[in-house]
């Protein structure tokens, strides 16, 4: 086996964030970049030698020359096998699923999720574990510690593997098979989702969906399960070939960016369902006609619903939600007498909960749900989840989220995000926030007292492990909050993430518009932080 050691320095930026390490994509082109945080990972692990990785991405620009890149050094590095995707594809659920179900010690992601691909866009390496989920901060500490003081790294000579058809090779001893990426995947949502009624609801003729992919990974999984299994008619699938530059768009399915997918369901003839997916499959919007489905309200009614599901026909063991998503799921959680947890921001938190058998479902506002089939969110399942809750129940989308307030009461919700802001601004105005924190508890804003305010910090009922300042909570005393967040994903400034939520029991104010509803909240927000004077913006780029 010919292996080269190459000698390298560190370079000081590669700390992972909230999932795994995401920069411009000339970033990673840099010389060594790439391989100084592979080579990194590596050394953080143990224990590996001759097991098998799970590796593929999304299909965004630098993917393929990133492909090739790790599987000569996962081959020096002693790595036993690698299953990798059909041309390099494998979504973030689907790669969970193979971890899990092939036994793999781990898996490496080649996206940055939702933030626009090319040359010109983003590009990210995260590492997931044995259990198939996002490495918890212990390990991506490890790595980036590692990646402060390596020297130099490993990688096979060889030729490059081709990846555009199933086949098994040899990179240097280490075996490399290139497998269908949907077909695990879609077995498992076959075992848990009644797939002949979801067949016949689509086969009734009386129901149709859209599903955008948005040119990104989940195209071909959505075409397969969807249209080619479930009988959805050819064409519900928009956007369907995954693209190394997502079309120039950006793949985040909320209510800015597919907008192309909102439009089509507020037209006259709108479908029964519309649904969309980001860059890496793991998020999901829902849509019914005319209606959009928050995501917090969406865990909340996947939860009051499962047992409809026979996959979750059992029971749920417990719920999990992140701490800045609405608070509608701990109400169904509480009614059912089942346990509710709440973790910091990022899927990596759900994961010791999920091993320990503490929670079945959990879910962000970020337009992330799941459950325990596998340790990353999943886009499509949630999406088949609903389709599963349609079939059963035969009721509209907005009649089933409208039935679900009257029974639990309406949490208002909405995200306010301050995209790209001057890195220095917004971190002042945290650190202006947080001094402020401890006197504002008894001060009354309007209609509103402060309960309590403080710097979210999370200790794992698992492993005991703390984590500390995970977002700024301002909490009233009927239950409303505020909090405040600079985002741990992007790559250019800073985001600050602004977080509203107000609960309403009465049924005749469920109507209002969100906006409106939560608008004083808003001005509060304004008036305590400093939001316009802080970092020159007049408003956020994206409300959802
Ligand atoms: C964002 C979301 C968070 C999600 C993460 C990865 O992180 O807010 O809920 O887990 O993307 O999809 P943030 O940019 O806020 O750190
Ligand atoms: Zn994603």
């Amino acid at each position: 086996m010919d292996i080269r050691t190459v000698i390298t320095s560190p370079f000081g930026d590669q700390r992972p964030g909230t999932s795994g390490l995401r920069k411009k994509v000339s970033v990673f082109q840099q010389p060594h970049y790439l391989e100084n945080f592979i080579q990194a990972t590596f050394d953080a692990l143990s224990d590996y030698a001759g097991g098998t990785l799970v590796l593929g991405g999304d299909g965004r620009y630098y993917n393929p020359a990133a492909i090739q890149i790790i599987l000569k050094m996962a081959a020096a590095n002693g790595v036993g096998r690698v299953l990798i995707g059909q041309d390099g594809i494998l979504s973030t659920p689907a790669a969970s699923c193979v971890i899990r179900k092939h036994q793999a010690f781990g898996g490496i992601i080649l996206s940055a999720s939702h933030n626009p691909g090319g040359p010109e866009g983003d590009f990210g390496v995260k590492y997931n574990t044995a259990n198939g989920g996002p490495a918890p901060e212990k390990v991506t500490e490890a790595i980036y510690r590692r990646s402060t003081e390596l020297t130099q790294y490993r990688i096979a000579v060889a030729p490059d593997i081709p990846l555009d058809r199933r086949a098994h090779h040899r990179l240097s001893g280490m075996a490399v098979e290139v497998i269908d990426p949907v077909a695990d995947y879609a077995q498992l949502m076959e075992a848990l989702f009644d797939f002949n009624r979801i067949h016949a609801l689509f086969n009734s003729g009386l129901f149709h969906m859209r599903f955008d992919a948005m040119h990104a990974v989940t195209g071909p999984y959505a075409r397969a399960i969807l249209e080619e299994r479930l009988g959805a008619l050819p064409g519900t699938v928009m956007r369907g070939t995954p693209l190394e530059d997502f079309g120039g768009g950006h793949p985040d399915p909320n209510l800015t960016y597919a907008d192309e997918l909102v439009t089509i369901m507020n037209r006259s003839s709108a479908p029964d369902f519309g649904a969309a997916s980001d860059g890496d499959g793991d998020r999901n919007m829902i849509l019914g006609s005319h209606f959009f489905v928050t995501p917090s309200d969406s865990l909340a009614v996947l939860t009051a619903n499962a047992t409809l599901i026979p996959g979750y026909a059992d029971g749920l063991a417990g719920v999990a939600r992140s701490m800045p998503t609405s608070a509608a799921v701990d109400r169904v959680a509480g009614a059912m007498g089942i346990p509710c947890f709440e973790t910091p921001t990022g899927w990596k938190f759900f994961g010791n909960l999920m091993d320990a058998g503490k929670v079945t479902l959990c879910g962000e506002e970020s337009f992330g749900t799941g459950s325990n089939h596998v340790r990353e969110k999943d886009g499509l399942w949630a999406v088949l989840f609903w389709l599963n809750l349609l079939a059963v129940r035969r009721e509209s989308v907005e009649e089933i989220v409208r039935q679900h307030w009257a029974v639990y009461g309406r949490n208002f919700y909405s995200r306010h995000d301050y995209e790209a802001v001057n890195a220095a601004a917004a971190h002042d105005l945290m650190a202006a926030l947080r001094t402020r924190l401890p006197s504002l508890p008894g001060e009354t804003f309007g209609a509103y007292t402060v309960a309590t305010a403080d710097d979210f910090s999370y200790t794992d009922p698992v492993d005991h492990s703390v984590s500390g300042g995970q977002g700024l909570r301002i909490l009233f005393q009927d239950g409303a909050r505020i909090v405040f967040r600079l985002s741990g994903t992007g790559t250019e400034g800073a985001t600050l993430r602004l977080y509203v939520e107000r609960y309403v029991r009465e049924r005749s104010a469920h109507q209002q518009d969100t906006q409106v509803a939560v608008a004083e909240l808003l001005t509060i927000a304004e008036r305590i932080a400093g939001i316009r004077r802080r970092t020159g913006r007049d408003a956020p780029t994206v409300i959802t």
